[in-house]
């Protein structure tokens, strides 16, 4: 099964990875998370923030307190307010009532206060993570996004964070007040009657057995139901983006069924998880109820017997309610808990990639350029390539480009051409030797000059949402509107632009907009003029054009590849006739090397080449 890296409207089959999708986005093999990669980045996001989550804490203790405060002011009432109210003394029940009242109001406004502060925390967390995803995501080599398919990193941007959000929304929150509430009861409890506190705290030790064996047994599952969640999105988008192929290969019954095996997966797994919660409620309330049952027998006997008062028996009946209410919500909360703590363990794993192709730390520059010397010499000292994934594509192995010659690269399916621009783009860095623009390795220039200094078409021509010209501009955005058209007519490009609904100013993903392949390669072709590098890398280029097309574009390939080194490489040898040289390569070896007359006046591969395709124009 292949996974398609980018949105891109082709299938651009030679960018499709080779690695074997697992299916499974928990993906460990893939991408294992790096011990201690969770907790360093769940402190990288509150550190900016440590006050806001102090005075959040605070805000919680506070109206902790005010809440707690109810069932003291109960026991005061019955054992004392009524008893003088009854003496005709109304000042102590006036003072519980304005006392309750005032501890409500209070826990209100602190309540208000809290959820706006800690909104306000969450918001910046999230913020903060999603845009550092996609920064990284984006910054991460090739390689990483052949491995890791879009699928993943939409749900790692989406599914998890929200997952994340939902903890730190209601969760942490939950958690707090359920511990907040356990501390300020059992004290109240132990204060107000040290038996009845006694009996009351003993009853914490099944529930925090319940609570562990619980966490273990939804730990697991939710580690299960978050694989399978991911494996149905993965699904789904990778059968939306290759929704063309899907059509033409008629997979949408196959493609359905895999989907449902997944659906139906990810729907189980969501069962089962809800009977452990039932079976932690179902337990957590036993245990509560019979704490309280055992509570109020003992108490009503001491009641009797005059050793309790019946206020201090109110208010701990009314304080283990409290207790033991938020016992269910806890449950919930290890819900929020464990699945946030799967989502962060691989947004942790994403974060903690690094780039294969990194950037130098001490960037070198590339010599002025001379002008007499046009475009920049190119060398191939030594390299040898193998993808991740497989053996060497390219054993080691020397060439020299110099500066301003224009070199075809020809050969058959899966020789290495390909492989051998991406080297000359460092989309890869070599496994051996060294690629040397001017003298400069390529690994020690700035990611941004080099970009500059050499330029890469192929097939794939993506175009970005946006205008014509915005997306010819790409390479130079500071482009005048004279040099966009003066790049497009260059190539052949003007008349259609100027055909399409609105010029220049269409909207490439509106209606209207749409442009063929070939159009699209026009318009890739006029990017990369308009970005004017000194190396131009042209792979299969040209190779949606349609005769008339390529014969422009060919036509124009003079003054376009004037002025700078050039690799073309194309299967159609018409292409091949404007090269100051040509390279066949076999199995990853250059195996012919000379001028395309001395090529074809021998009896080579290329000659061959060349003769079959004379004949087949004939
Ligand atoms: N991303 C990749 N991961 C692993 N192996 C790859 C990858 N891309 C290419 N290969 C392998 O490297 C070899 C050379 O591929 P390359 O794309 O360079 O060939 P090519 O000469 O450009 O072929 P074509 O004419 O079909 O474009 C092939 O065997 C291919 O299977
Ligand atoms: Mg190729």
């Amino acid at each position: 099964m292949t996974t398609p890296t980018t949105s891109s409207p082709t299938t651009d089959e030679e960018d499709l990875p080779h690695t074997k999708d697992t299916g499974d986005p928990f993906d460990r093999d893939v991408l294992p998370t790096p011990p201690g990669a969770t907790a360093a980045l769940l402190r990288s996001l509150l550190a900016p923030m440590k006050a806001r989550v102090a005075l959040t804490t605070l805000l919680l203790l506070l109206q902790q307190a005010a809440v707690q405060a109810g069932p003291l002011l109960v026991a005061y009432a019955i054992d004392r307010a009524v008893p003088a109210f009854r003496a005709d003394d109304h000042g102590p029940l006036v003072a519980v009532a304005v006392g309750y009242l005032v501890c409500a109001l209070a826990s209100g406004g602190l309540q208000y206060a809290f959820l706006i502060a800690s909104a306000r925390v969450n918001q910046d967390v999230l913020l903060d993570l999603r845009g550092r995803i996609f920064r990284h995501a984006q910054a991460l080599s090739i390689d990483f996004h052949e491995r890791y398919t879009s699928g993943r990193l939409i749900s790692r941007s989406t599914t998890d964070v929200e997952s994340l959000r939902e903890l730190l929304s209601e969760g942490l929150q939950e958690l707090v007040t359920v511990i907040l509430s356990f501390l300020y009861i059992s004290a109240m409890l132990l204060w107000l009657d040290l038996g009845l506190g006694a009996v009351a705290v003993a009853s914490f030790v099944p529930l925090y057995l319940l609570v562990r064996v619980y966490r273990q047994r939804a730990g697991r599952v939710y580690r299960v139901r978050s694989t399978a969640i991911a494996a149905v999105i993965v699904k789904f988008v990778e059968t939306m983006n290759g929704i063309r192929p899907v059509r033409a290969f008629r997979r949408e019954a196959v493609n359905e069924a895999e989907f449902r095996v997944l659906n139906r997966r990810h729907e189980r797994t969501n069962g089962d998880a809800l009977l452990e919660m039932a079976r932690y409620v179902v337990g957590s309330r036993l245990v509560a109820n019979t704490a309280v049952a055992g509570i109020v027998l003992w108490g009503a006997y001491r009641v009797a017997g005059g050793s309790l008062e019946l206020g201090v028996l109110a208010a701990a009946v009314l304080y283990l309610r409290r207790l033991y209410d938020p016992i269910d919500r806890l449950g919930m909360f290890l819900n929020s808990y464990q699945s946030a703590a799967a989502s962060l363990e691989k947004i942790a794993g994403l974060l903690a990639q690094t780039p294969s192709v990194p950037e130098p730390s001490v960037p070198r520059e590339l010599p002025a350029r001379r002008s007499e010397l046009p475009g920049r010499e190119v060398v191939f000292d030594g390299v040898g390539f193998g993808y991740r994934t497989g053996g060497e594509v390219l054993p080691p192995f020397d060439l020299t480009l110099p500066a301003g010659q224009t070199v075809a690269v020809v050969g058959s399916t899966g020789a290495g051409k390909s492989t051998l621009a991406k080297l000359l783009a460092r989309f890869y860095d070599p496994t051996a030797g060294r690629v040397l623009l001017d003298g400069v390795d390529l690994r020690d220039l700035a990611m941004a000059e080099l970009r500059r200094g050499v330029v890469m078409v192929t097939q794939e021509a993506f175009l970005f949402s946006g205008t014509v010209a915005e997306n010819i501009a790409i390479g130079r955005p500071d482009a005048s509107r004279e040099e966009i058209e003066r790049a497009a007519k260059a190539i052949g490009a003007h008349e259609f632009i100027s055909a399409l609904p609105d010029g220049y100013d269409t909207d490439v993903r509106k209606r209207g907009g749409r442009i063929s392949a070939g159009q699209r390669q026009l318009v890739a072709f006029a990017r990369a003029l308009l970005a004017d590098p000194a190396v131009l890398i042209l792979d299969e280029a040209t190779s949606s054009l349609d005769i008339p097309g390529e014969r422009a574009v060919q036509a124009a390939m003079a003054t376009v590849l004037k002025g700078r080194t050039a690799v073309v490489i194309a299967h159609r040898l018409s292409t091949v006739e404007i090269a100051d040289r040509v390279l066949v390569m076999e199995h990853g070896r250059i195996v012919e090397d000379g001028s395309p007359d001395r090529l074809i006046a021998g009896t080579g591969r290329f000659a061959d080449l060349h003769r079959a395709w004379r004949d087949s124009l004939a």
